[in-house]
């Protein structure tokens, strides 16, 4: 009997992804989640400096907030230049960090045409609607945001091009060994005390990782992949690359998900 081809993690999320776009987008708007809350922390974190002292990791279990999408108040002058991996359709994530006036640019990298479709159009929209309720002229979001579909894998940038990487509930979709790659040329893309919010699955994942059909409404068509070291290894990979782990929290976020928040800080800088 022949066996069924291989295919890569970024294969299998390509087409899962491309083939439930809309519905990921409806299935994500209409729950709690922790992604504005951390990216909230984030800015503040790259405004004011980490805390003096902090070179440990602090792991708690919360749980996911309801928090709404609201930058942070402008403060004294930043132009973060951030680099956001499996950006998806942007909500609320990349449209979060657009808004901030202390971004100044965002490359959104994903592997799915369809979900950046969705998150061209939702650039479009928020760019219209805050030019309407403004009457002024308004930095467009879509200047703001770079959309570059590639799998982040096979991404090439100049060392300390960055500010910031974000990575949310996308790394889980690679292959342990590519996370620990992928985690190594994000710390050569940022600059000295640039950071990393990121997050993983939230336990240590079997050797080899899953392949799931039953996600989001699939079929076994088009199933996704996940994979992870689980918190303590986690970390100790972050450390390895040469990252100062601020943050690192275990959040129960809706349907039983646990996961493994992280900030962290490449040491240097300001
Ligand atoms: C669970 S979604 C998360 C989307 C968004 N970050 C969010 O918070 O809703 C994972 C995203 O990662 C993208 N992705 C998965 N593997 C990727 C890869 N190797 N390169 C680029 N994007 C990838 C998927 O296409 C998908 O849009």
């Amino acid at each position: 009997m022949a066996t069924a081809p291989y295919l890569s993690p970024s294969t299998l999320s390509r087409t899962a992804y491309n083939n439930h776009a809309q519905t990921y987008l409806d299935w994500t708007t209409a729950r709690p989640s922790s992604r504005v809350p951390y990216l909230t922390r984030l800015l503040s974190l790259m405004t004011s400096g980490p805390p003096s002292g902090i070179r440990t990791s602090n792991v708690s279990n919360t749980s996911a907030s309801t928090t709404t999408a609201t930058s942070p108040a402008p403060s004294p002058a930043h132009d973060f230049r951030v680099l956001e991996l499996g950006c998806g359709a942007g909500v609320p994530g990349t449209l979060f960090l657009a808004r901030s006036p202390l971004v100044q640019h965002v490359k959104a990298v994903d592997i799915s045409a369809a979900q950046l479709d969705l998150l061209q159009s939702k650039l479009t929209e928020d760019t219209l609607q805050t030019d309407n309720e403004h009457n002024i002229n308004t930095t467009s979001l879509v200047d703001k945001v770079q959309i570059l579909e590639a799998d982040m894998l096979d991404l090439t940038f100049n060392n300390s091009m960055f500010d910031a990487v974000v990575a949310l509930f996308s790394i889980v979709h690679l292959a342990r060994r590519e996370q620990k790659v992928m985690l190594e040329r994000v710390y050569a893309w940022l600059g000295g005390g640039g950071y990393l919010l990121v997050n993983f699955v939230g336990t240590e994942m079997e050797d080899g990782g899953i392949v799931d059909g039953t996600w989001l409404e699939g079929s076994e068509a088009d199933p996704a992949f996940w994979d992870g070291f689980g918190p303590e290894r986690t970390k100790t990979v972050l450390r390895d690359c040469g990252f100062e782990v601020l943050v690192a929290e275990v959040v129960d976020e809706v349907d039983d998900a646990r996961f493994l928040w992280v900030v962290a800080r490449k040491p240097g800088g300001k």
